[in-house]
């Protein structure tokens, strides 16, 4: 019997920590406010500046490639997600997020053609009280997928509780959300879009909003 299923496609890889501690030291340092363009009820969300992108870039890209290289695959008939072909994207933007207690994410979606969600720290009350959570749907600090309409008996969500230094990659445009936690600690993730600039991505591409950087020789840019 063969099976097959569809539907968005998320990723999931652990990074090295030592690049983990890495890109938190820089998200302590960052100054510039990002949460006017965000959906979170977070205090806190710092953009990376550019030379910070740019070494994340460097440093992340194989974590990347291995996703878009998976997500083109045409080879297998029973794993055809019939995107077109792409070689190159560029990191949109790239920014940091202190999640306190009682802070949340509506459900909500991102810019560009990929995202992504890192995470940097995870204290263990957070995972205590994902263990003693009584309700029904994510537990707090979980971040949850969700996608098209619900049916009975088809898994349309997919909930994820952080894992220090996983990464997880998934289409712009699918819904995702995090429910608070109670306590007082701080739950620090990375964020950042992904935009196509090769491919389907010249017929698709999205207006860059002040277009500060340029899509093509940009460093941001890496070939998949
Ligand atoms: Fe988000």
């Amino acid at each position: 019997m063969k099976f097959i299923h569809f539907g968005p496609v998320i990723g999931g890889v652990r990074i090295s920590p030592v690049l983990c501690k890495e890109l938190l030291k820089r998200g302590r340092q960052t100054t510039i406010s990002h949460t006017q363009h965000l959906a979170g009820h977070l205090d806190k969300e710092n953009l990376y500046t550019d030379k910070d992108k740019h070494w994340f870039v460097e440093n992340f890209k194989q974590y990347f490639i291995p996703y878009f290289r998976k997500i083109q695959d045409q080879h297998d008939p029973l794993f055809y997600y019939a995107i077109h072909p792409f070689k190159k994207c560029m990191i949109q933007n790239l920014w940091i997020n202190f999640m306190k207690g009682g802070e949340y994410n509506p459900p909500h979606t991102h810019t560009g053609s990929y995202s992504f969600v890192l995470f940097l720290q995870v204290p263990e009350e957070i995972k205590k009280e994902s263990a003693n959570f009584k309700g029904i749907g994510p537990g707090p600090g979980h971040i949850r997928f969700q996608y098209g309409e619900e049916q009975p008996e088809i898994m349309t969500k997919h909930s994820i509780l952080p894992v220090v230094n996983e990464l997880w990659i998934f289409p712009a445009s699918l819904h995702h959300s995090v429910p608070p936690f109670k306590s007082d600690v701080e739950r620090i993730s990375v964020s950042g879009n992904i935009l196509l600039t090769e491919g389907v991505g010249v017929k698709n591409t999205p207006t860059y909003e002040g277009g500060e950087l340029s899509f093509t020789g940009d460093k941001a840019e890496f070939n998949i």
